[in-house]
């Protein structure tokens, strides 16, 4: 891997003077000493901010990109020094770890936003000081995105989790409409387990989920729906008030994500039923894999941590060597990276369970 040198190609060199942070005007300043190719370092380095590490989608995600760091680095001879900062459902806490990052010299910066609406004042330190920026998993809206040519978002499409999750309902009930309809009214009787309030996937899988079932021809009546924040132990707490309220009512429980239909399996198995709700999550993750496989999680839908990561990466080599992103990752509207969603069920369970 050829790098042409960071002073060349960093959008910082072309930002007006008074635009420039004072990290850059110092690396300028230095640059005169030495000539376009002097750099303070030679290794690369990345500055990666999560929401929480207490995340079971994160942190299999944080992990998947140090391994992959380490490939890259054994594949290339190039020293990439990777910084994770765990910033613990706090928003202040992650805008100390950004400003951190930015004064040991990160050269990119991925954040998993705490708060999705604290992007404009990441991305405009980030700009100040030349530093490109890669949000991932928790989406800024379009105008903190356009705010700059060098950020990016890397995620997939949450409005596709939710049809995928509610076409694996509806080919469940189209397959065996009598055990799923257990009142024998023609209409599904769910329960909502809903993540973080305002964050995309929420929102976009709450009302997509139930749209394609609709969509498909199906009566349904919401029963109950609830935030649980992502977290097992809540949805778990949730499912137990529901289950004392409804009973048997409930036929289907949908979950935002797989930690949470966990949650809900956690609460049917603590007292003994002769017949379970049908259940269906998100993410895909090693635990829901094996609920899975043992038939109390029906299905879910594989959010592809690792090609999120592997995309991240991509980008963040990309930009290092000041290479077109564009050639490096599939970048739409010249910011996005869209990685896809898949179903899982039993019948594929194994294509899953090998990666
Ligand atoms: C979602 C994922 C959730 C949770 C959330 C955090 O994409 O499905 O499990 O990790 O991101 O932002």
């Amino acid at each position: 891997m050829r790098r042409k040198t960071r002073s060349c190609c960093f959008p910082s060199c072309r930002l007006p003077a008074g635009r420039r942070g004072p990290a850059v005007l110092l690396a300028l300043a230095l640059l005169a000493l030495s000539g376009c190719g002097g750099g303070k370092d030679d290794s690369l380095r990345i500055g990666a901010a999560l929401y929480t590490q207490d995340d079971t989608f994160i942190s299999a995600m944080a992990q998947d990109l140090e391994g992959l760091v380490r490939e890259a680095e054994s594949g290339t001879g190039e020293k990439i020094t990777l910084f994770i900062a765990d910033g613990k459902s706090s928003q202040n806490t992650q805008m100390d770890q950004v400003d951190r990052f930015l004064a040991r010299g990160c050269d990119v910066l991925c954040v998993n936003l705490v708060d999705r609406t604290a992007a404009a004042v990441i991305a405009d330190k980030a700009e100040a000081e030349g530093v490109p920026l890669v949000f991932f998993n928790r989406q800024p809206v379009a105008e903190d995105i356009q705010r700059w040519d060098q950020i990016y978002y890397v995620g997939a499409d949450a409005r596709e989790s939710g049809e995928l999750q509610g076409r694996l309902v509806l080919d469940a009930w189209r397959a065996d409409r009598e055990s799923l309809d257990r009142s024998g009214d023609g209409i599904l009787q769910y329960v909502m387990l809903e993540g973080e309030p305002g964050h995309q996937d929420s929102l976009l899988r709450t009302e997509y989920s139930i749209k394609a079932v609709v969509d498909g021809g199906v009566e349904v009546e919401k029963l109950a729906n609830e935030t649980a924040n992502w977290n097992r132990a809540q949805a778990a707490a949730r499912t137990a008030q529901w289950l004392e309220e409804f009973g048997d009512g409930i036929e289907v429980i949908f979950s935002n994500n797989d930690d949470m239909a966990l949650g809900a399996i956690d609460a049917l198995a603590s007292t003994p039923r002769e017949r379970w709700p049908l259940i269906v999550g998100v993410d895909a993750t090693a635990p829901a894999l094996e609920a899975v496989a043992a038939g109390q999680l029906y299905g879910t839908v594989h959010n592809d941590g690792r090609g999120q990561a592997q995309a991240m990466l991509d980008l963040t080599l990309a930009l290092w060597n000041g290479e077109d992103p564009g050639q490096a990752v599939d970048l739409a509207e010249g910011h996005y990276v869209w990685l896809p969603y898949r179903q899982v069920t039993l019948e594929n369970l194994d294509e899953f369970l090998e990666k």
